[in-house]
C-alpha cells in the first residue's frame, strides 16, 4: 500500500494543485510513484470540477510544472480513512479539517510549510492579489516539497 498524501486549500484551483502537481512530479522524479500517492482537494466547494487557475497553471507551466490533468474536488469524510497525511496550506484550511476529522483518523494532519525551511507557516491565499503571489506560492510549495519527500524517504526505509 503506497502512503497517500492529500494537499488541502480553499478552492483547490490555486495552492494545492500547485503542490499537488509538484510534488507528484518530484516523486515520479524519485522513482517512488508505486509507494506515493498524492492527491489535493478544497474545503469549499466552490470550484468543483474546474481546471486549476490559468495564473497557477501558467506560474506553474513557467517552472515546467504540468497542471493541466487536475480538476478540483471538495474534500469529503472519507479522506480521513483514506489518506495518511492531510496537509494544510494555512490555519483557516487546518481548522476546517480539524472539524471534519473522523475520530478514527490515526494519521498527520497539520500544515504542508512544516515540512519546508522558509520559516513561514501558512501559503498565503494568491486568488485576489498578482502574479508575485502566484510566484510566492510557487517558491513556498518547491521548498517544503523537498522537506517532505526527504521525510517520506525516511519513514519508506
Ligand atoms: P486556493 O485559492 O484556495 O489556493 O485554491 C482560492 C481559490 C478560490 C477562492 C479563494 C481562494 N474563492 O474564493 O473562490
Amino acid at each position: 500500500m503506497p502512503v497517500k498524501i492529500l494537499f488541502v486549500c480553499l478552492g483547490n484551483i490555486c495552492r494545492s494543485p500547485t503542490a499537488h502537481g509538484i510534488f507528484e512530479s518530484m516523486v515520479a522524479e524519485s522513482g517512488l510513484q508505486d509507494m506515493i500517492f498524492v492527491d489535493s482537494a478544497g474545503t469549499g466547494d466552490w470550484h468543483i470540477g474546474k481546471s486549476p487557475d490559468p495564473r497557477a497553471s501558467g506560474a506553474a507551466l513557467s517552472r515546467n510544472h504540468d497542471l493541466s490533468h487536475l480538476r478540483a474536488r471538495q474534500v469529503r469524510p472519507e479522506d480521513f480513512q483514506e489518506f495518511d497525511y492531510i496537509l494544510a496550506m494555512d490555519n483557516q484550511n487546518l481548522w476546517d479539517l480539524q472539524a471534519l476529522a473522523l475520530p478514527e483518523f490515526n494519521g498527520h494532519l497539520g500544515l504542508f510549510l512544516d515540512f519546508g525551511t522558509s520559516g513561514l507557516q501558512e501559503v498565503p491565499d494568491p486568488y485576489s492579489g498578482g502574479e508575485e503571489g502566484f510566484e510566492l506560492v510557487l517558491d513556498l510549495v518547491e521548498n517544503a516539497s523537498r522537506g517532505l519527500l526527504d521525510h517520506l524517504r525516511d519513514q519508506l526505509n
